[in-house]
């Protein structure tokens, strides 16, 4: 095994005549923090896509834990062990923190989730696991919330949860702060931190501050294109990372 769970060759997503993502090459390792920075509209979102199954990449090619998966579908890559938050909009509004969780937890999409509920003998690991990732969230107090009655931050902190109910080698995080209130935006990146001791997380991200402190390895995007690699003090002193933030505003 090369320690890289994830590797992009020469990858490029156009849309139409327009290269969002311009010959990224990128290599994850096992075990890491892994974020994305860069200014709006470097393709960060556009690479997500690409990786996760959301759009079809233009060029180049993605291996996944050793699979070439470029072509795979989304769903057969959170089979393989590649797991994204999923949406506010996916949570079940209506059922409770625990019971989203036990969801998550016996399939990996919906409706085989509601499948395997009916065959409750089997469940005892599932509910287990619900019950731990729950902790790990630091939601045992509202197991029993609606999950639309959750504050937004906390909602968004389930979501988490429910992608590492399916136990995934790879977690990605597309801007999982955005719309946070300036109170939430700790306990998510705390969570991180913490998940990255025993996960391997790739996180695109937008807020500088965030990515600095629990990073292992930056990967700074701009104009589709790779424009600096590192550790978050060589990235943070870096000249071409400043140039590049700055005319964002220009
Ligand atoms: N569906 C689309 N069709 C055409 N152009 C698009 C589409 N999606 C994104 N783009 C363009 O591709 C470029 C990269 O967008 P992308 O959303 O990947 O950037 P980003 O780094 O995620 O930005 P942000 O920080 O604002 O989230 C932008 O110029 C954007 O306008
Ligand atoms: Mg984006």
């Amino acid at each position: 095994m090369s320690g890289y769970i994830l590797e992009t060759r020469d990858l490029a997503l156009a849309y139409g005549g327009f290269r969002a993502v311009d010959g990224v090459s990128l290599r994850v390792k096992a075990g890491t923090i892994h974020s994305v920075i860069g200014p709006n509209g470097a393709g960060k979102t556009s690479l997500f896509h690409c990786l996760t199954g959301g759009r079809r990449p233009t060029e180049g090619d993605i291996v996944f834990d050793g699979q070439e998966i470029t072509r795979r579908p989304a769903h057969a890559r959170v089979g393989i062990g590649m797991a994204r938050s999923f949406q506010v909009t996916s949570l079940f509004q209506n059922l409770s923190v625990r019971e989203n969780l036990r969801l998550a937890s016996q399939g990996r999409d919906g409706d085989r989730a509601l499948a395997f509920w009916r065959s409750v003998a089997a469940g005892r690991a599932h509910i287990e696991r619900a019950e731990r990732i729950m902790e790990r969230l630091n939601l045992t107090a509202k197991a029993d919330t609606a999950a639309g009655d959750l504050s937004h931050g906390q909602q968004r902190v389930l979501e988490v949860g429910m992608a590492l109910c399916g136990e995934p080698k790879l977690l990605l995080l597309d801007e999982p702060t955005s719309g946070m209130g300036i109170d939430d935006i700790p306990v998510m990146t705390h969570l991180i931190a913490e998940l990255g001791k025993d996960h391997t997380v790739m996180l695109i991200e937008h807020n500088m501050g965030i990515v600095m402190s629990i990073s292992d390895t930056i990967t700074v995007m701009s104009r589709g294109q790779i424009l600096v690699e590192g550790k978050p003090e060589a990235v943070r002193a870096d000249e071409r990372v400043r140039a590049a933030y700055l005319g964002e505003a220009g």
